[in-house]
């Protein structure tokens, strides 16, 4: 078992083999196939649920290049991200952190929800994401030169950021942003047909209540309904659950806990079907 672990090179354990499906809604692959070559670090932005995880994998894949994804949450430490030493029976070891590791064999490094880190963890990617592409670490005394294939890519919602959480200025500043939304009517159709095996029809109406629910940001909804929570849906009603017993547990539950919101998008479930 460790044998034949050993033997797959480490890069190839992040690679992805088969084509995460992506559908596009403006030009965002060709763009980011841009930033790729010139090695630009890419910030992707938007709302939970909107396609950004699914990009990047799709990304990835398209340029063939391993791809190491970091969930960032306000306990990370730089060590989390950059390794620290171990004791195991042969005494102490270096282990690489994931980024460290995405740095040294080239990988597309995605870390995701990146205001949710520390500072000092968002500080720890400013030399590695200008003209020095370096990354030092410190506890080791190595100063790593990031691998020529290697890219930094963070996920950011602009909805979460409040005033004590956002990125630095000198932070945001250091990557090109793509902005991602949710897609338009037949793009979101062609996503939820494809990822539930639902027929179009029924996906155009529960989109048309996620059109409706989506006019509510702002006015007692703090964010719309998701292109996931649509799959989510759409896939409970190929299992055979009720159009409005799916709609109201997918869709509305989870986002809201005002009596008077829930009310009005019932109300719109009832009217669809
Ligand atoms: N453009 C798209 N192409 C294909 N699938 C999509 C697309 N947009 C959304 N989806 C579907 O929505 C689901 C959620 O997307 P994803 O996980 O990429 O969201 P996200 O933007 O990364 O959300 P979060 O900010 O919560 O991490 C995917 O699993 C996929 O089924
Ligand atoms: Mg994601």
């Amino acid at each position: 078992m460790d044998k034949a672990l050993t033997a797959i090179p480490i890069e190839n354990q992040y690679c992805i083999d088969k084509e995460p499906y992506y559908q596009e809604a403006g030009s965002e692959i060709s763009l980011y196939e841009a930033a790729y070559q010139l090695r630009i670090p890419m910030m992707l932005k938007g709302p939970t649920g909107c396609g950004k995880t699914r990009f990047i994998e799709h990304m990835a894949w398209r340029l063939k290049k391993p791809l190491i994804t970091i969930s960032c949450h306000e306990d990370m430490t730089a060590s989390d991200l950059i390794g620290r030493y171990l004791l195991d029976a042969n005494g102490t070891y270096w282990q690489d952190g994931p980024l460290t590791l995405a740095a040294r064999i080239g990988a597309i490094c995605y870390l995701d929800e990146v205001v949710e880190a520390r500072q000092d963890t968002t500080v720890a990617i400013h030399s590695l994401t200008d003209y020095r592409r370096t990354l030092s670490l410190e506890k080791k005394g190595e100063l790593l030169q990031a691998h020529d294939d290697f890219q930094l890519v963070i996920s950011y919602n602009p909805g979460y950021q409040t005033l004590m959480k956002d990125l630095k200025t000198s932070t945001k500043q250091r990557f090109a942003a793509l902005e991602f939304g949710y897609p338009d009517e037949e793009t979101e159709t062609a996503i939820v047909c494809h990822e539930s095996g639902i027929d179009a029809e029924m996906a155009g109406r529960l989109i048309q209540i996620a059109r409706h629910a989506r006019n509510l940001v702002g006015h007692g909804l703090s964010e719309g309904i998701s292109t996931r929570l649509l799959v989510y849906t759409a896939q409970l009603i190929v299992q055979g659950i009720a159009p409005i017993a799916a709609c109201q547990m997918a869709l509305v539950r989870p986002i809201s806990d005002d009596a008077d919101i829930r009310e009005t998008l019932d109300a719109t479930i009832q009217a669809c079907f």
